[in-house]
C-alpha cells in the first residue's frame, strides 16, 4: 500500500565533520553498510519500491551507492567473489531511486516540499530519517504501515526520552487508543526543557499523505528558523502516533553511533565471539 519513501539527505552533517567533508553523512558506514543503506533496506523490506532522496550538492556518493557499478561487479564475477556480487547488487534490482536536489537548506518541512512532485495528488507516502537507525525483528516502517491500514490517517513514530532530551526533539500529547497507539493533540518541535507537553518524542519515521504539502506550504518558519515538519503535521484534522517495537541508534550523535557499530558487531555471527572476547580483555 505504501509504494515511496522520501529520505531528506541535504544536510551538510556538520555534527560529523571533518569526517563529512568530502563524503555524505549518510554514507559513513556502520561496519561496512552506510547507514542509509540499513534506512533502504528496511523501507524494502516494508514493501517499498521507489525511494526518493532529497539531496544537496556533494551527495552524488549516494546516487553512486544505489546504482550499479558494472567495473566491479565484473570483477568480482571473474574472481568468482559471490557474496560479495550480491552485496553490491541487492540493492538495485527491483528498486527505482528518484533524486530531487533541494536547494537551499530550509529546513525538514522544506525538504519534504520538494518530493511533491514525484509523489502527486494520490498516494500515501512514508518519510524516513537518516539519522534514525532501527532495529527490529519486524521492519518499524512494516510495522507502521499495517497500522496505517487499520487507521487510514497519517502517523508518525514515538518514542520516550528521558525528560532532559525533550529539547533535541519533536513532542507531542495526545490519548492512548490501545497498546501502541496515540491520537495526537499536540506537536511541538524541540521544547525546551521543562515546558514539553510530555516525554514522547517523534522519532524518523511517517506515514503521510498529499495533504501535507499543501500544510507545508502554510506552514512559516519554526524552531531554529527552518520550515518545520512537526509544525506542518500540526495542523492535519487527526493524525496519530505509534510507539513502535524495536530499538533506534541514533547516527547523526558520535557517542550513539559508536554504541550501534558496537552493538551491530555483536549482533553478527562472523564478529559476535572474537569481537566479544576483545572487549572483555580490555578489561574496563
Ligand atoms: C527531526 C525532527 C524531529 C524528530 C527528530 C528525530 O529533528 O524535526 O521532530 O524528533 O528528527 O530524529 P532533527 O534531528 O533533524 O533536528
Amino acid at each position: 500500500m505504501i509504494r515511496t519513501a522520501v529520505i531528506p539527505a541535504a544536510g551538510l552533517g556538520t555534527r560529523f565533520l571533518p569526517a563529512t567533508k568530502a563524503v555524505p553523512k549518510e554514507m559513513i558506514p556502520i561496519i561496512d553498510k552506510p547507514t542509509v543503506q540499513y534506512i533502504v533496506e528496511e523501507a524494502v523490506q516494508a514493501g517499498v519500491r521507489h525511494i526518493v532522496f532529497i539531496t544537496g550538492r556533494n551527495k552524488s556518493a549516494i546516487a553512486n551507492h544505489f546504482d550499479y557499478q558494472p567495473e566491479l561487479e565484473r570483477h568480482l564475477r571473474e574472481k568468482g567473489k559471490e557474496e560479495e556480487l550480491a552485496s553490491v547488487r541487492c540493492m538495485v534490482e527491483g528498486v527505482a531511486y528518484s533524486f530531487i536536489r533541494q536547494n537551499e537548506p530550509r529546513g525538514l518541512g522544506h525538504a519534504v516540499l520538494c518530493a511533491r512532485h514525484v509523489i502527486g495528488e494520490d498516494e500515501p507516502f512514508a518519510v524516513m530519517l537518516g539519522d534514525d537507525v532501527m532495529v527490529s525483528s519486524e521492519p518499524v516502517l512494516g510495522q507502521m504501515i499495517y497500522q496505517y491500514e487499520q487507521i487510514g490517517a497519517p502517523l508518525i513514530a514515538l518514542e520516550e526520552v528521558a525528560p532532559d532530551a525533550v529539547n533535541r526533539y519533536g513532542i507531542v500529547d495526545g490519548v492512548r487508543m490501545g497498546q501502541q497507539l496515540f491520537k495526537l493533540s499536540e506537536l511541538v518541535e524541540k521544547p525546551s526543557i521543562g515546558e514539553s507537553p510530555s516525554n514522547l518524542a517523534i522519532m524518523g519515521r511517517y506515514i503521510l499523505d498529499p495533504r501535507i504539502f499543501e500544510l507545508i506550504e502554510q506552514t512559516g518558519s519554526g524552531a531554529g528558523g527552518e520550515i518545520q515538519l512537526t509544525d506542518a503535521l500540526r495542523q492535519y484534522p487527526e493524525i496519530y502516533g505509534f510507539k513502535y517495537s524495536g530499538k533506534r541508534y541514533d547516527a547523526g550523535n558520535k557517542l550513539e553511533f559508536l554504541k550501534a557499530v558496537v552493538e551491530f558487531a555483536l549482533a553478527r555471527d562472523e564478529f559476535r565471539d572474537p569481537f566479544r572476547a576483545y572487549l572483555k580483555s580490555l578489561d574496563l
